[in-house]
């Protein structure tokens, strides 16, 4: 069983270590802190049954914005965990609470053009729609989807709508019937670019960069 709870300043470092592992985009402790400090409501991770960290969403307000919205800093489930609807859970509760808590209009994130997993997550699970591409907006030269998802109205269906702090627990079950059955779903695709053997030498100084 994995839990989907809202995060809090004691995961802070086990969610930069499950980004290091996921993603090429990596950030300072501070940045989390940053993050969890000024908007607490926006960040969730997925824990597994021994307390490991397995997924997590770091996401934002856009402070001076002339709409007010919110902004998805970083996604990531460990790969032992993936295609289990986790990601899509953390999304819908950062979601929410974006509108729940600040009255946002809308959410953007960035996707890298190759990320395909993530695309059909945004693009065809959570109905988010490409709003513009950035030429060149990672450190390597690819372009990213500018995507974004509006909170008006009907489109707000699909967010899952929950009230106070226990009921921020979601409860994911790894298993169809029985514990075996997990290992069957694990997914062992290389969707993040192959990334890992970078870990180490990887963090890079950018703080703006999501
Ligand atoms: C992208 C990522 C967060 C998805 O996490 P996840 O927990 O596996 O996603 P979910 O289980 O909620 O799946 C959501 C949808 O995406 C689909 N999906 C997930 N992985 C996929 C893959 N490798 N290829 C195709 N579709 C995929 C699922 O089938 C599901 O589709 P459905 O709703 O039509 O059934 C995960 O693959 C990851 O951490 N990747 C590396 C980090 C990353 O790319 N982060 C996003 C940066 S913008």
């Amino acid at each position: 069983m994995v839990s989907i709870r809202r995060a809090t300043v004691l995961d802070l470092m086990k969610m930069q270590d499950t980004n290091l592992h996921c993603l090429p985009e990596n950030y300072q402790l501070k940045y989390y802190l940053y993050h969890g400090l000024s908007w607490p409501q926006l960040l969730y991770c997925a824990e597994d049954y021994s307390g490991n960290v397995v997924g997590y969403v770091l996401a934002k307000m856009e402070e001076d914005a002339k709409v007010c919205h919110g902004h998805i800093t970083s996604l990531a489930v460990k790969r032992s965990h993936r295609k289990l609807g986790i990601a899509t859970k953390l999304m819908k509760a950062t979601n929410r609470a974006m509108k729940q808590c600040f009255d946002a209009e809308y959410v953007s994130l960035h996707v890298r053009e190759s990320n395909h997993a993530a695309f059909h997550l945004y693009k065809c699970t959570l109905a988010y729609e490409e709003h513009d591409v950035e030429k060149a907006y990672y450190a390597d030269g690819e372009d990213a989807y500018d995507m974004r998802k509006n909170f008006r109205g009907d489109e707000m269906n699909d967010v899952v709508m929950l009230e106070g702090d226990e009921a921020a627990v979601i409860e994911v079950d790894l298993t169809a019937d029985g514990d075996g059955a997990a290992a069957t779903k694990f997914d062992e695709t290389p969707d993040d670019g192959g990334f890992d053997h970078l870990v180490e030498e990887k963090m890079d100084e950018r703080n703006d960069l999501d």
